[in-house]
């Protein structure tokens, strides 16, 4: 199949029926396995570089629209938006030839059953082409245009953020490195840097981050050494915060109450293998993910499908040690990594979430021994799921405390602390830890 019009079809599944992108690219990955041999690594690396970066830059991409069309496109026709977007991202941001670029992005208006836009498509790329310098020119006074978010999340931003929303948006624009976490339980991290040197993969230590590696380029996991066997995971840097700052002890209960995929329940077993750990996740396929990385890594711990909120359905009465809160939430710290969020973020009810996030802290801390710790941690930079989250609760909780977290990265909030998207190369996160007295 054209690879571009594979791209759109994948765009539209984000686009119009709101899947995350990375599952809509593993729908796409998976069918192209079937037909084995059909498409090489130079196919699902282009299609993968549209479909990222359609998703990154597409409030970009429609303005460049908007001022290429006398009449705007009518909403039935949002898969020649796309073939629009797909074509001035390859024109824009990529290295191929603006004919081909042109030709094969035209030829999907045939294959999508729209012959008749294909003179128009065509038309409005090579407008693009001859009035590329005054188009670009005129976006210099669209903020939309030049910071590349939607209305909705900018706002969010420049209102959370005043002094540091211009650098938000430039990282959340950039691609995120890959991390590693290294596997401490069966080498040390300067050891693995060595393999990784040994192999020819270029990567560093990341400061303030015990186990964390970044590697100057992607590359496929199963080009890492040793990573089969479990000497190292992909994890984002600030998401390997989490296990220190829980510090799990030997023999002590733990629930992992939204763990799946799992990255931070893996590690938490690799901090301490000695705890009995209790993962829960409210999704089943997601939680057979969290199955397969446990595998890998040589781990067990008992998985419950549940609504960690309703513990009735899963908690045995007898009070835990600590809890991992990785709660649902909007993302917006992780944008570099998942653009789609620009897109889905718009018809997400961020009150919705709030109260999700709210009903999950009441709730797991019914379970919670005195002296215990509860970790609350978020993707997201939003005050109101993370800062405002804690203060609510901790107003209303007589024997909830904070325990202040010192550290060498992110920004102390009124509770917990804050890292912006890109500090030190890390995604956006947030951390609150809470005592019960
Ligand atoms: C931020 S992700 C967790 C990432 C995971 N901790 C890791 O490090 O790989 C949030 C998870 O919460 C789960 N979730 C959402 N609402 C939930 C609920 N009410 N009870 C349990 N899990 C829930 C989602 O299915 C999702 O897997």
């Amino acid at each position: 199949m054209n690879v571009r019009l594979q791209a759109l079809n994948t765009l539209l599944q984000v686009v119009q029926h709101n899947h995350s992108l990375d599952a809509a690219l593993d729908k796409a990955l998976k069918g192209q396995q079937v037909k084995k041999g059909a498409y090489d690594g130079a196919h699902s690396g282009l299609l993968k570089e549209l479909c990222y970066g359609v998703l990154r830059w597409w409030p970009r991409l429609e303005a460049i629209e908007k001022r290429l069309l006398d009449k705007p496109l009518a909403a039935k026709h949002q898969d020649l938006r796309l073939l629009i977007w797909l074509g001035i991202y390859q024109l824009e941001y990529l290295r191929i030839a603006d004919h081909a670029a042109i030709s094969e992005t035209v030829a999907c208006a045939q294959a999508i059953k729209k012959q008749w836009a294909k003179g128009l498509i065509n038309a409005i790329l090579r407008r693009f082409q001859r009035e590329r310098e005054q188009i670009l020119a005129s976006l210099n006074t669209d903020l939309i245009a030049t910071t590349a978010h939607p209305a909705g999340l900018l706002t969010q931003f420049q209102q959370a953020w005043p002094n540091n929303w211009q650098e938000i948006v430039v990282a959340n624009n950039a691609r995120a490195p890959m991390s590693l976490r290294v596997n401490q339980r069966l080498l040390t991290r300067d050891e693995y840097l060595s393999r990784l040197q040994q192999a020819g993969i270029a990567a560093v230590a990341v400061a303030h981050v015990e186990p964390a590696i970044s590697l100057d380029d992607p590359c496929a996991v199963e080009t890492l050494p040793g990573f089969a066997e479990g000497m190292v995971s992909v994890q984002d840097a600030a998401a390997q915060l989490a296990a220190n700052l829980l510090a799990p002890q030997p023999g002590e209960c733990i629930v992992d109450a939204c763990a799946a995929p799992g990255g931070k329940t893996c590690h938490l077993l690799e901090h301490e293998p000695g705890i009995d750990l209790i993962a829960i996740d409210n999704k089943a396929r997601r939680l057979q993910r969290l199955e397969e990385n446990l595998q890998r890594l040589g781990f067990s711990c008992q998985q419950i499908v549940a609504d960690a909120s309703d513990t009735a359905s899963w908690w045995d009465g007898r009070p835990v040690d600590r809890i991992l809160l990785d709660a649902p939430c909007s993302g917006s710290g992780v944008i570099r990594r998942h653009p789609d969020i620009k897109w889905l973020r718009q018809s997400v009810d961020l009150r919705e979430l709030i109260a999700t996030q709210g009903q999950l802290l009441r709730a797991l801390w019914q379970t919670l021994k005195p002296g215990g710790v509860l970790l609350y941690a978020t993707c997201s930079i939003l005050a109101e799921e993370n800062q405002g989250q804690i203060a609510r609760f901790l107003g209303e909780t007589a024997d909830a405390e904070e325990i202040p977290i010192k550290a060498a990265w992110g920004c102390p909030m009124q509770h917990g602390r804050t890292i912006l998207p890109g500090e030190k190369g890390m995604d956006g996160f947030y951390y609150a830890r809470l005592r019960k007295v």
